[in-house]
């Protein structure tokens, strides 16, 4: 594969998601060779800057962020030569003309028409006024050369999302949009295709038969940080189930695509959305457990509660955890309890899927021979531990005939020498290559604000909460270990050392 001639506009240049993933991204993927010979960086923004300033500033970012360490001094000089600054005002139309000059400059410079990614790095207000505008301006028409990228939240609610998908719609092809959800870039995330579709061993268990529930589990040891404004707006329903985790739940319970052609893949996730059953107020009570964190202390440390926060409204009812017990009504699927739970300042910083399948149907050691007896899981663990492990029962080795639980395990560590790239060189690579694969769609986008209206809305009605409701460190209010309780289950989590992030 090899990627055309490019220009990326920056929106948001001097912004914090440029400076820790989107140069050090463009950066890696220069380093590694997967830039074209021809690309050009233009960030743009309010603040005044000359091109040096902003190779200054971008220099400090990739030594900061990069995973690559230190940006070695031949190597960034010679990408820097690429990077250039405009400053712009996103309300100010005539601004734009500046783009599409730069660009029909490099047009000339190097003979050929560039592909131009407009990368949307900025706070959702700002969609609507850059993309009506880059359109007045007569840069989005050519649907073959240009894209345009944009990042979460898609939309506030449902209705917001439907003006935002109907606002794209009248100006761009759906193939010039892409909507990012990074978690679609890790390394890890695609794998689960690859293991799902590559192997034939998994299809015939891969269903209701032999799986008893599904677990997703992403929990974070990061408080709200400098982002309370948005978060406290938002909550951990809108800001990690609508988007990352029902993608990852996707990906389980998919059926097979009949290619590994974009539309193919995400018209088989937009099927999962739609088999979800829907949530009655009852059902919000039963299965949706919500919680705020209160201050404590983490290694040592005291953190603040989360309505202690800057910018967090001291009596806020914003969620910082969220677990909710979803159904995947289909044939597949029906019956099978999915489990998934997500909250800032938790124990551990980690994803892990746990599968868990159905017990033998007779078991012939006394049980004193067990002395760990588990269902069969599997568990792909997304990060910060790489893996797929299989927990299988074994004989321990002896006279004696005592079983334990074993894991059989393919860790990217062991396994690979390369390190694999950060989920935005995949996602940055696969915009200039034009492959939509792992960016979210808008039916998508909608049909799982679809699923997850009736619970904010049951949630926004009921207010007397009882807020905070689990400590820093904790797994989470002990209502959500009861909701998992109740079908006869525990949360898993991997016994993880030193996930501090
Ligand atoms: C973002 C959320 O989309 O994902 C953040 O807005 C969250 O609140 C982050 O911290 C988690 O991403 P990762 O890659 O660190 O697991």
């Amino acid at each position: 594969i090899k990627s055309e001639p490019t220009v990326f506009v920056i929106f948001g240049g001097t912004g914090d998601l440029n400076a820790r993933k989107l140069a050090p991204a463009l950066y890696n993927l220069f380093l590694d060779g997967w830039l074209p010979k021809q690309f050009s960086i233009i960030g743009t923004g309010r603040t005044q800057l000359t091109d040096e300033q902003f190779r200054k500033n971008l220099n400090e970012d990739i030594n900061n962020f990069s995973r690559s360490g230190k940006a070695d001094k031949e190597k960034w000089a010679e990408f820097q030569k690429n990077v250039y600054y405009q400053v712009s005002d996103a309300k100010d139309a005539e601004t734009y003309k500046e783009f599409g000059k730069r660009v029909e400059a490099h047009a000339a410079e190097w003979k050929v028409r560039p592909n131009v990614i407009y990368y949307l790095a900025v706070s959702p207000t700002f969609f609507p006024i850059i993309t009506s505008n880059l359109a007045k301006a007569k840069l989005t028409d050519d649907v073959e050369h240009v894209r345009v990228v944009i990042e979460k939240p898609f939309g506030h609610d449902l209705e917001s999302a439907k003006e935002l998908n109907k606002l794209l719609a009248g100006l761009f092809d759906d193939k010039q949009i892409y909507h990012i959800d990074h978690y679609l870039g890790k390394e890890t995330v695609q794998n689960i295709m690859a293991f799902r579709f590559a192997n034939s061993i998994l299809e015939p268990i891969w269903n209701r038969n032999y799986i008893e529930h599904v677990q997703i589990s992403v929990t974070e040891q990061l408080g709200v940080e400098d982002r309370g404004d948005y978060y406290d707006g938002s909550g951990a329903m809108r800001d990690m189930i609508q988007n990352h985790l029902l993608q990852l739940l996707c990906l389980v319970a998919m059926e097979t695509p009949v290619s590994f052609n974009a539309d193919e893949i995400r018209n088989r996730k937009v099927d999962v959305l739609h088999a979800m059953r829907r949530f009655s107020p009852e059902d919000v009570r039963m299965s949706a457990v919500r919680g705020q964190y209160a201050k404590g202390w983490m290694e040592g440390k005291e953190v603040p509660g989360y309505r202690e926060e800057a910018k967090v409204d001291p009596n806020s009812n914003t969620e910082t955890f969220a677990a909710i017990k979803f159904f995947v009504d289909n044939w597949r699927w029906q019956g099978v309890p999915f489990y998934v739970r997500t909250g800032k300042r938790l124990h551990q910083s980690s994803s892990v899927i746990t599968i868990q399948f159905k017990d033998v149907p007779h078991k012939i050691f006394p049980t004193e021979a067990a002395e760990s007896w588990q269902q069969n899981r599997l568990i792909i663990s997304i990060q910060p531990e790489m893996s797929i492990r299989l927990q299988v029962q074994a004989k321990r080795p002896g006279l004696d005939m005592i079983l334990n639980t074993v894991d059989m395990v393919f860790d990217y560590k062991g396994t690979y020498t390369n390190q694999a790239p950060e989920a935005y060189e995949t996602l940055l690579l696969d915009t200039m290559l034009g492959d939509q694969t792992l960016f979210m769609r808008g039916d998508q986008i909608e049909a799982a604000w679809d699923l997850i209206m009736p619970i904010l809305s049951t949630w926004t009605n009921k207010k007397s909460l009882n807020f905070p409701n689990y400590s820093a460190y904790s797994w989470g209010p002990e209502s959500a270990e009861a909701l998992i309780a109740r079908d006869g289950f525990t949360w898993f989590s991997l016994p993880l050392k030193n996930t501090k992030k």
